[in-house]
């Protein structure tokens, strides 16, 4: 089987995990403060807090930088957990359509924004790795001083005009996932960015029941300041995903080449484009395609079946979240953006991993270009 997605996982994480295994720190030990540090510095950030996945990190994040009620700007095509952690807040997600590209559209957002000072916030995706313009978003940032996160969980190692995903240069906080279908991955994992010192120090006390011990209390001491929760990640993980990091650039080439290999083997198949033309600007999470499926010989149903008979695993990223039974039950069915729906019809993700070698993409390609006719 060629799945969508894959984690390419060596001797390297192998001996790692077993470094760990065999010293005293199972968890909060110092593989935690390692990884957080070599991927703030990856990215150029100033803090990084570790979590038990990127949902955590987008929990806390959300828990420190919004309040109840508020409104928050928002793109429905993401997965289920960044809108689901402006919920968890008590905060209100307002959906913007997207771009060309998959993004959010920030001119809509601009456009919301002006005629709605209520707005306190906006959470981007940079989908599928490429990077929501960081000169929209810094103009946004400072003509409406509202709070930004970047969901950075498809963009690891991606850049715009070179300002790199996490590094929250025109942003309140970042967030990372290390699931195995992601860049890297350590297992389950997750990571909050940020530049600003309070921000994550109250992540980081939230992210262990909110709870604070300090050398002026009794050894015994501990102090709960706020309800916070167990979204700890253990060394064993952050072992992992430090030998992961190693990789990550050779792991962001190959996507690169893949998706230039992608382009260059549709660049004149009428029936399937690219969501965007090849750019270096992306990571490559996803390889994204728009297909004209009325003009093609199957249905979009029928090319999943027949693919995944021929042992390719396709992916739809995503299913607008406005569409959800819960989100609908929560007043959002009226809601029909275009350039989502539309999206939504005719686009989808065809395998990208490192390990896919050339054989197999053209597999991919050559079965992909059968089936569509
Ligand atoms: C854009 C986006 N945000 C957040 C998450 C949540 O990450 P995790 O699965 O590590 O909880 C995902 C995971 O698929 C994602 O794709």
């Amino acid at each position: 089987m060629i799945p969508y997605a894959k984690q390419s996982v060596g001797a390297e994480e192998i001996a790692a995990a077993r470094e760990v295994l065999e010293s005293d720190y199972l968890t909060t030990g110092p593989q935690i403060a390692a990884f957080e540090e070599e991927v703030a510095d990856y990215c150029g950030a100033e803090h990084a807090v570790a979590v038990c996945n990127g949902t955590a990190a987008l929990h806390l994040a959300s828990a420190a930088l919004l309040k109840s009620g508020e409104k928050v700007l928002t793109t429905p095509n993401t997965f289920l957990a960044t809108a689901n952690s402006i919920l968890y807040a008590g905060a209100r997600p307002l959906f913007v359509d997207i771009a060309e590209d998959g993004n959010i559209d920030l001119e809509l957002c601009e456009a919301a924004l002006e005629k709605d000072s209520s707005i306190k916030a906006l959470y981007a995706v940079h989908f599928s790795g490429k990077p929501v313009n960081q000169e929209k978003l810094a103009r946004i940032k400072e003509r409406f001083a509202i709070t930004i996160l970047e969901d950075c969980a498809h963009s690891i190692g991606a850049e715009c005009g070179g300002i790199k995903a996490g590094s929250c240069v025109h942003s309140d906080a970042s967030i990372f996932s290390f699931h195995p279908v992601k860049h890297i991955t350590t297992g389950e994992g997750g990571m909050v960015t940020t530049n600003d010192a309070a921000l994550a120090e109250r992540i980081r006390m939230l992210r262990n029941h909110g709870m604070v011990k300090s050398p002026e209390m009794k050894p015994w001491e501990y102090e709960m300041r706020e309800l916070g929760f167990n979204y700890r990640i253990s060394d064993i993980h952050c072992a992992i995903g430090r030998a992961q990091l190693k990789k990550l650039d050779r792991f962001i080439a190959r996507r690169r080449e893949l998706a230039r290999r992608y382009d260059e083997a549709f660049a004149d198949y009428e029936l399937l484009k690219p969501l965007y033309p090849y750019t270096p600007e992306s990571s490559y999470h996803l390889y994204v395609v728009s297909v004209d499926f009325a003009r093609a010989a199957v249905t979009k149903e029928e090319l999943f079946i027949k693919m995944r008979e021929r042992g390719i695993g396709l992916q739809l990223h995503y299913i607008p979240i406005y569409r959800q039974p819960y989100y609908r039950r929560l007043g959002y069915g009226e809601t029909q953006l275009p350039m989502t729906e539309r999206y939504y019809e005719g686009c989808f993700s065809l395998p990208l991993y490192p390990d896919l070698s050339d054989e197999e993409q053209d597999f991919v390609i050559e079965k992909t270009k059968e089936l569509l006719g």
